[in-house]
């Protein structure tokens, strides 16, 4: 319990501690780091930790979980006594492991030039073990390993991380449990990290839990959103919940409606098998964007306390009104994206994409209104949307506020004025926009909407840790406030269902839009015909 706290106030500290003070997450901008051997901070994990990466060749090991732990070294975060072993079907030797690792880090490091004392250390604690994963005889093998490297470090707490596509988990489950592998003896825990997505319905989310909850126990069992460990994304919690100014009109007496968006520019990257069969509702909206709703209109938790937070998000997210098929042809838009340009280049549609099926009905796009049937919510639309291949990258909540009761200075003067809004952006950009009406310095009387601008960057001079070490680094001090609890994946999942289960039967339409543009039309109307509109991307 008194561990759970500390994320709390590592994101308050940060927010008021100054540049490259100690115990900072990331790098002030110029600052030299701390060394591996450099000063402890609190949340330096003490106790030695084998991790254990399932995938370790992958694309998420290269490009997050390796660069991840980099950084967490250059901060000083790694506890001494860590060791990694890398396991995948790949016949690699260690040191062309370390090959691999030096290179994925040296690439995709948010902090840069790297620095080769640091890297070097941590190569020096990296192993590898060729592995087929459908493979029981081959844990055992794992076991034996992993018995080995504990002796040569500390015997410590393992974590493994299942970097893998999602339909292996349970048969990793199955195998570290049939090599005795995942009972955790007295005083060394054996935590499992598994990657989003968690089940695809929630039959398969179910039985999942079931299993991986049997082997592990819960208190060990940290299900990833990458999402809840943005910076941008804990910060929505302290916004609302370190300050007195935002809560009090954070309801339906102020608010008029929530818009949230997650656009992305990227197309399916290489995963056409993956994608197809998931689309984007159950890439995105089942997860990021369910996530961000529950953190924007949760009740105070009583503290940042694991159970205490996720009560609140479970709450909150059974209250969301489960849609109707008449509903779901109404309020929710479905959409691929056709042939357009990106970045100033021509791209294909998605079937045109290699791999992709010519008459793929694969979603890329979703657009859908929410409502949430509580006290404070009644009343409010939710309008979530996300998609691929859209004009700009762009993450963001926003808070439209209702106008005033009464125009004091009449229509005319207000003609020019939008909504009082306050913007959550998410990345890029990263800070918070608060929009009101300010009077412009003109004969007469003319009231125009201006910004009051926070921007992480500017203010805090650092570049804002990644996710995943976020992740890593609350799984090595044994902190599940920002991973999903077995109830709360099978809540967002009951939301998911309904939709998936009407979409199959192909009688709604699939909308489609120009790759590099706003997204579908049909989205534009689903606000439009309520008096409202997306903030263009
Ligand atoms: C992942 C999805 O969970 O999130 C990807 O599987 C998506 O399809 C990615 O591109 C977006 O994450 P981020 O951090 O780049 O916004």
């Amino acid at each position: 319990m008194e561990r759970s706290a500390e994320p709390a106030a590592r994101v308050a500290e940060a927010l008021t501690r100054p540049a490259g003070a100690p115990g900072s997450t990331g790098p002030a901008l110029n600052e030299p780091s701390r060394s591996v051997v450099g000063a402890r901070t609190r949340y330096q994990p003490t106790e030695p930790v084998l991790l254990v990466i399932f995938g370790a060749t992958g694309d998420l090991s290269r490009r997050k979980l390796l660069p991840s732990l980099y950084n967490l070294a250059r901060d000083g975060l790694l506890p001494d006594g860590f060791a990694l072993l890398g396991a995948a079907k790949e016949e690699l030797k260690p040191d062309e492991f370390r090959e691999l690792a030096a290179q994925s880090i040296r690439r995709w490091s948010r902090s840069q030039p790297v620095e080769e004392e640091i890297l070097r250390a941590l190569l020096g604690n990296l192993h590898y073990q060729p592995l087929d994963l459908r493979d029981e005889a081959g844990f055992g093998r794992l076991g034996r390993r992993l018995d080995e490297l504990d002796k040569r470090t500390d015997k410590g707490h393992r974590l493994y991380y299942c970097a893998t596509p999602p339909d292996i988990f349970a048969t990793i489950v199955r195998n570290l449990d049939a090599a005795g592998l995942a009972r955790s003896p007295p005083g060394h825990q054996r935590r499992i990290l598994i990657e989003k997505p968690f089940g695809t319905d929630l039959q398969s989310a179910r039985e999942l839990n079931q299993l991986v909850t049997k082997v592990f126990g819960e208190q060990n069992v940290y299900r990833i959103d990458h999402y809840l460990a943005k910076e941008t994304v804990q910060n929505i919690l302290v916004l609302r919940f370190a300050n007195s100014i935002f809560e009090p009109v954070w309801s339906n007496h102020y608010v008029d409606n929530v818009l949230i968006t997650v656009a992305e520019q990227l197309g399916i990257e290489g995963r056409a098998s993956y994608y197809e069969r998931t689309g984007a509702l159950r890439d995105m909206v089942q997860n990021h964007l369910l996530q961000l709703l529950t953190l924007v209109t949760l009740e105070a938790p009583v503290s940042y306390d694991h159970q205490a937070l996720r009560d609140e998000k479970v709450k909150v997210l059974r209250a969301v009104r489960p849609l109707s098929p008449e509903d779901i042809d109404r309020l929710v838009v479905r959409a691929q994206y056709g042939a357009g340009v990106i970045w100033g280049q021509p791209v294909p549609g998605y079937r045109e994409e290699p791999g992709i099926p010519p008459n793929s009905t694969t979603e890329t796009y979703v657009a859908l209104k929410l409502s949430i049937d509580n006290w404070r919510w009644a009343g409010v639309p939710f309008y979530l949307r996300t998609g691929k291949r859209l004009a700009r990258r762009s993450s963001e909540v926003r808070i439209e506020f209702k106008p005033p009761p009464h125009l004091t200075f009449g229509r005319e003067a207000a003609a020019g004025l939008e909504p009082n809004s306050i913007t959550v952006k998410i990345q890029p950009d990263e800070g918070i926009v608060l929009r009101f009406g300010a009077r412009a310095p003109a004969p007469g009387m003319e009231i125009r909407s201006v910004d009051m601008d926070f921007n992480y960057g500017r203010s805090f001079q650092r570049s804002a840790a990644d996710a995943y070490e976020h992740l890593l680094n609350d799984c090595m001090l044994g902190d599940p406030t920002s991973f999903i609890r077995s109830d709360e994946v099978e809540a967002a999942w009951m939301l998911i269902d309904p939709i998936e289960a009407r979409w199959a039967t192909g009688r709604s339409p699939l909308f489609s839009y120009p790759a590099g543009s706003q997204g579908p039309d049909a989205a534009d109307e689903l606000l439009g015909r309520e008096g409202r509109s997306w903030h263009p991307l």
